[in-house]
């Protein structure tokens, strides 16, 4: 192998950029050459190359966001698309690829590598925390503390007006990202799908709540579970008495400097991703369980579901007292 190609895919998480230098460095290092791609699938199928060399990623290690850019792209479900997009490849003697990414972005990467046998790795990078064979993703403890300041701050306001706030937060249709900011922030309930909750049994608990003598509290509610303004409507029917406020963070969470722990991750995976491609093991994804690194087929991992850690729930309820 002597080029690789390397992009970032779907939603952006911090430390994207970290991963590209730790792809890029590693592989120069190896002797390889290292073309970028913009704007993930998007750029494989447009031809948006970008030769890079060390100094390409000078200066990016303390920087959300993706230098190479990033989209959504459906289209690259359709084999046709694939198949140009490996035409370009091809063209540009690219001969393995480092996908830097979430599900859906594993989804793209296992089609891509199965369709043409090439190889691909991917290097788990979103906020939702979502994916099978990795403890955490790139990007998913900067997105937490982001949220967990945001809560700290709500928390103020709502101690001083002895409000309950809402809070909705990412991670699309799973509860991953909401559970440990729950936690994290000190949220007396916690609302995300995988524990479906009546909304009248949130209406008790907090009467239940107040009853012991708190003043104010935080629901934290996964995106995935309903809407805040919807959640709020319903709750300030049925407690009249209290005043209920809600917020949406919204993309804040997706941006800002990665931390220590997601640039030490982004460059673990980067350099294992290209070890990986250079042995021609494929298709794989980069993980970390525990503190050891791990290797995936992506197969299990767009097979397989990544389930929140449900004791958290039962933590949030024991410290809710
Ligand atoms: O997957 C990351 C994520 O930020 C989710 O938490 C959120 O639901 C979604 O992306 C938003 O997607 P988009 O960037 O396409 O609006």
């Amino acid at each position: 192998m002597k080029k690789i190609g390397v992009l970032t895919t779907g939603g952006d998480a911090p430390g994207m950029n970290v991963a590209i230098r730790a792809v890029v460095r590693t592989a120069l290092g190896m002797g390889l050459e290292v073309t970028g791609i913009e704007k993930g699938f998007l750029g494989l199928y447009d031809r948006l190359f970008l030769e890079l060399n060390s100094r390409s990623v000078s200066g990016i290690i303390n920087k959300g966001g993706t230098f190479l850019k990033t989209a959504r792209f459906p289209e690259f479900r359709d084999k046709k698309v694939r198949t140009q997009a490996y035409e370009n490849l091809k063209h540009v003697d690219i001969e393995g690829l480092a996908v830097i990414g979430g599900d859906g972005s594993a989804k793209g990467a296992y089609s891509f590598s199965v369709d043409f046998d090439f190889p691909v790795v991917l290097l788990p990078a979103s906020i939702d925390n979502d994916l099978y064979g990795t403890d955490f993703t790139i990007g998913f403890d900067t997105a937490v503390n982001t949220a967990v300041n945001a809560v700290d701050k709500i928390r103020d306001t709502a101690t001083s007006h002895e409000r309950t706030f809402i809070i909705e937060v990412m991670g699309r249709e799973k509860g991953n990202f909401a559970i440990e900011v729950a936690v994290a922030c000190g949220a007396e309930i916690a609302v995300i799908p995988e524990v479906p909750m009546d909304w009248s049994k949130i209406a008790e608990i907090l009467k239940q709540q107040s009853a012991l003598g708190k003043t104010s509290s935080i629901i934290i509610l996964a995106e995935g579970a309903g809407r805040a303004d919807d959640l709020a409507s319903f709750l300030q029917e049925k407690l009249p008495d209290r005043q209920i406020r809600y917020s949406v963070l919204g993309y804040i969470q997706r941006g800002g400097n990665p931390t220590y722990y997601t640039r030490v991750l982004a460059t673990r995976f980067g350099s294992a991703a290209v070890h990986l491609l250079i042995s021609n093991q494929y298709p794989f994804m980069v993980g970390v369980t525990g503190n050891n690194l791990t290797y995936t087929p992506l197969q299990k991992v767009v097979s397989t579901s990544k389930l929140p850690d449900l004791e958290h729930i039962d933590l949030i309820k024991k410290m809710a007292i």
